[in-house]
């Protein structure tokens, strides 16, 4: 029994692989892990220019740091996926972006695996590589390299971080863009951007050292400092 693990991009529909379209297609059931309570996915937006509603299988998985709770939507999610590969039906789950940077795919994964399952990953246009090809700022040059974190909650850790490499990505800025800011003040980086909701109507880039900073933080947004 195979699933694929499908990665779909940061937000622009065009921005998803031939193959994952591909495999999209010639799946029976396509399943979109969800967070928002009320349904809202841009995972299904995004798959929905490819797919029939018909195949698609939405099943929530809150935003919680409740261990128990999302270990037994995940191994449910898993039992639900091998009943319909026992059926004989193609099944693949998607993630935005890439599915092995801070998914959920990674954890359905593991749980496919103890069941059996094996899970072919199908890579996506991380929102690390959207951010930067967007600001048209090289991640790293010959003889360089970069670090991509968490945003951190203390601003000690995120000016520790940034003074590591050249080039810092911070994703899952969100709520924590107050601590960005201050991190920012104390090192005074060539450049520091964020972007938010990248490849999605509502774009914006914010240049954090001119004073661009949205009013608080926002779901999908992700920054790129330059040391
Ligand atoms: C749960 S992680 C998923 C990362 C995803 N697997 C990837 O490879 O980009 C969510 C974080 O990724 C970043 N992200 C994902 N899509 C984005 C987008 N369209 N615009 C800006 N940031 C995005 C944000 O930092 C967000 O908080």
């Amino acid at each position: 029994m195979t699933v694929y693990s499908i990665g779909l991009g940061p937000g622009d529909h065009e921005l998803l692989t031939i193959k994952a379209k591909r495999i999209l297609e010639e799946s029976d059931i396509v399943v979109v892990p969800q967070s928002d309570s009320k349904g809202r996915s841009v995972a299904k937006e995004i798959i929905l220019n490819y797919i029939n509603k018909s195949k698609i299988f939405m099943y929530y998985i809150p935003m919680t740091n409740d261990k128990e709770e999302l270990s037994r939507r995940y191994q449910e999610l898993a039992e639900i996926i091998r009943r319909h590969c026992s059926e004989g039906k193609k099944v693949c789950y998607v993630t935005m972006g890439d599915p092995t940077i801070y998914s959920t795919s990674n954890y359905l994964t593991e749980r496919l695996k103890k069941l059996n399952i094996q899970v072919k990953h199908i890579p996506g246009i991380s929102s690390v590589n959207a951010a930067s090809t967007l600001l048209g700022v090289p991640l790293c040059i010959k003889g360089e390299n970069f670090g991509v974190y968490e945003m951190p909650s203390s601003t000690e850790k995120a000016v520790e971080f940034i003074n590591r490499h050249p080039t810092t990505v911070f994703m899952k800025v969100d709520r924590r863009l107050p601590v960005l800011i201050e991190a920012i003040k104390k090192v005074s980086p060539r450049s520091a951007y964020l972007a938010k909701r990248l490849g999605l109507e509502d774009e914006e880039v914010y240049d954090l050292l001119n004073g661009g900073a949205p009013k608080e933080g926002v779901y999908l947004s992700i920054a790129v400092i330059k040391k």
